[in-house]
C-alpha cells in the first residue's frame, strides 16, 4: 500500500452515547509469587514507608489514575481465610492454590491503607471455595459495618475505628474450573451465590456484588436464574494467550489476531445476560491480559522458580501495548455493559510494573494505562471505522481500531486509534459528524522503533508516548507503525457544526463499530 492510500475512513460523531465506567481502567494485585511481597509490599527495602509500601509503586500507580484493585486473588482466594491476617498475632499457613508459605503480614487493613493511599477503591473477592458463609458476612461486617458488632469491633480494636466502606464484593473466583480449590457444579454454584449474596447483602444491602461465571451457558444460567436478583455484575476472567504450562508468548502478529477476540466475548455475554433475563447485571472483566500467567503444574521447587518467567522484561512489547488498548476501545465501545475491568495482574508477573530492588519499570502496559485515563473524556461517542485489514497469521483483523470519548462540559472529543501493522504508516481520513476534520489537535503517540520493542532496567524508555501538536488538513492523519495514538481535538464546541451534546437515547450498535473492508 502506497503512503497516499487511504488506510481507513474514520467517522466520528459528537453526540455521546453514554458515560462509561471508569473502572474499566481497574487493577489486581493477588498473592501470587512477587505481586505483594517483594511489590507492592516490602517492608526490608529503603524504598518502603513506615508501613512496607513500596512508594515508588505507589507513585508509579497515582499517576494510572487507577479508579479500582481487585484483591486477595484470584485462585489464592479460593483457598484465603481472611481471619489469619488480621490484628497484632498473624498466623503463618500454607497458601493450597500456589503451594507457597504465605506469612500473612499483608491483610485486609494493609491492603485498604494501600488502596486508600492510591486513592483507589477497593475490591475483595471472597473464599468461595474452602471459606463459608460466616467468614463471607463477618468480612463484610469487618470492613463496613459501624462499631458495635463483634467484627465491626474487632477492626477498631486493630486500630481503625470507621467503617471502611468497601463498595466492591465478589463472591468467589473461577469455581468453575477443575484446579480451583473448592470447584462446583453449576447447580451447587448457583446457591452457593444465591447465599452468599443474601448474607452479605444483609450485613450491607449498599455494597455492589459480582459472582464468578466463565460466559458458558451451561455453567453461568442457573446462576444468573437464581442469584440474578442479588448481583450487580458477572465476574468473567480472560487472558488470550494461554501460557501457564508453556512460557511460550505468541509474538507480534499472533498477538494481533487475539485483537478482536474481547469483543465477540462482549457480545456473547450481552446476549446471555439478555436470555437471562439479567439486563440489569453488567459485566466485570475483572481478571484480564494478553498473556496468561506461567505457573506450570508439579510440585517441586522448579514448578516455583519458573513463575519467575513471568517477570521478563523482554516478554511485554508494543504487542501487549496495542492488545491492552484494544480490548479497553472494547470496552468504551460498550460502557453501557462492561462497567469493570482488572488488569491481571497491576504489578510483576504480567503487569504493567515491574519492581526490582532499586526502582520500577514501566512496561509497554503501563503506558497505555496512563494515556487513557488521562487523555481520554467521560462519554462514548459513535465511532466507525471502515478499515482495511491485516493478516494476522491467518487471521483477518481490523488493521485500524477506534474508540471515540466526549466531555460534554467542555465540548473536548478525544479519540483513541490503533495502528497494528508491524511495518507501515497507515493514512486515516478523519470526519466528524461527516465533515472532513480540519482542527488544531493534541496527539499523542505511543510507539517504539520495532513491534518488538519493550523496556527493561538497562532501557526504560525503549517504548514511551510523544505529545505533538498539529494541524489536521482535510481529515489526513497519518498513524505510525504498531501505535496506539490519542488524538484530542482542540476546536470549541460551538465551533462544530452539529454539535448535540445531549445523551442520545438512539445508541443502537451492532456488535462492534469496526469493520474490515
Ligand atoms: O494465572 C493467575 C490466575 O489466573 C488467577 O489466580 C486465577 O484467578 C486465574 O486463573
Amino acid at each position: 500500500m502506497s503512503a497516499d492510500e487511504v488506510a481507513a475512513e474514520i467517522d466520528v460523531d459528537t453526540t455521546p452515547l453514554f458515560s462509561y465506567d471508569r473502572n474499566v481502567f481497574g487493577q489486581f494485585v493477588e498473592h501470587f509469587h512477587r505481586e505483594i511481597y517483594g511489590g507492592i509490599y516490602d517492608p526490608g527495602s529503603p524504598l518502603a514507608d513506615e508501613r512496607g509500601f513500596r512508594t515508588d509503586v505507589l507513585n508509579a500507580l497515582r499517576a494510572l489514575q487507577v479508579p479500582v484493585v481487585r484483591w486477595p486473588g484470584g485462585s489464592f482466594a479460593s483457598g484465603y481465610h481472611w481471619k489469619n491476617a488480621v490484628g497484632p498475632d498473624r498466623t503463618a499457613v500454607f497458601d493450597r492454590a500456589w503451594r507457597v508459605r504465605e506469612s500473612n503480614r499483608f491483610g485486609t487493613d494493609e491492603f485498604l491503607a494501600w488502596t486508600a493511599e492510591l486513592g483507589a477503591q477497593a475490591y475483595i473477592c471472597t473464599n468461595a471455595g474452602t471459606g463459608t458463609l460466616d467468614e463471607m458476612s463477618d468480612w463484610v461486617e469487618y470492613c463496613n459495618a459501624p462499631t458495635g458488632t463483634e467484627w465491626a469491633d474487632r477492626r477498631a480494636t486493630n486500630g481503625r475505628q470507621r467503617p471502611y466502606g468497601v463498595r466492591y464484593w465478589s463472591v468467589g473466583n473461577e469455581n468453575y474450573e477443575e484446579w480451583e480449590l473448592g470447584a462446583e457444579d453449576p447447580e451447587a454454584w448457583a446457591r452457593r451465590v444465591t447465599e452468599a449474596a443474601k448474607i452479605m447483602r444483609r450485613v450491607d444491602p449498599t455494597i455492589r456484588l459480582l459472582a464468578a461465571s466463565n460466559g458458558d451457558p451451561q455453567w453461568t444460567l442457573p446462576m444468573l436464574r437464581s442469584a440474578g436478583k442479588y448481583l450487580d455484575y458477572i465476574s468473567v476472567h480472560r487472558y488470550w494467550d494461554a501460557l501457564a504450562d508453556h512460557n511460550q508468548p505468541a509474538g507480534y502478529l499472533g498477538s494481533m489476531a487475539h485483537t478482536i477476540e474481547p469483543e465477540r466475548t462482549i457480545v456473547q455475554l450481552i446476549a446471555l445476560l439478555e436470555v437471562s433475563a439479567t439486563p440489569h447485571i453488567s459485566i466485570a472483566f475483572d481478571e484480564w491480559n494478553l498473556r496468561g500467567w506461567h505457573h506450570p503444574e508439579g510440585n517441586g521447587p522448579d514448578a516455583i522458580g519458573a513463575r519467575d518467567l513471568n517477570d521478563d522484561n523482554s516478554t511485554y512489547t508494543m504487542a501487549d501495548a496495542i492488545f491492552a488498548a484494544s480490548f479497553l476501545n472494547a470496552c468504551i465501545r460498550h460502557g453501557d455493559r462492561v462497567r469493570m475491568a482488572n488488569f491481571a495482574p497491576g504489578v510483576n508477573a504480567r503487569g504493567p510494573l515491574y519492581v526490582h530492588e532499586t526502582g520500577v519499570v514501566k512496561r509497554s502496559t503501563y503506558h497505555v494505562f496512563e494515556m487513557y485515563t488521562s487523555l481520554l473524556e467521560t462519554h462514548t461517542l459513535p465511532a466507525l471505522a471502515r478499515t482495511r485489514g491485516l493478516d494476522a497469521e491467518g487471521t483477518e483483523v481490523p488493521l485500524i481500531d477506534v474508540a471515540a470519548t466526549g466531555d460534554p462540559e467542555s465540548g473536548t472529543v478525544s479519540i483513541a486509534l490503533l495502528n497494528k501493522s508491524p511495518e507501515s504508516a497507515s493514512l486515516v481520513r478523519l470526519r466528524v459528524n461527516g465533515a472532513l476534520a480540519t482542527d488544531s489537535a493534541t496527539v499523542t503517540v505511543l510507539g517504539a522503533a520495532s513491534p518488538d520493542a519493550f523496556n527493561d532496567v538497562a532501557h526504560p524508555d525503549d517504548v514511551r508516548p510523544h505529545t505533538d501538536t498539529i494541524k489536521i488538513i482535510d481529515g489526513r492523519l497519518t498513524l505510525a507503525p504498531h501505535s496506539v495514538i490519542v488524538v484530542r481535538l482542540d476546536a470549541e464546541p460551538r465551533d462544530r457544526k452539529g454539535l448535540s451534546w445531549t445523551i442520545g437515547t438512539s445508541g443502537t450498535r451492532g456488535p462492534g463499530n469496526t469493520r474490515t473492508g
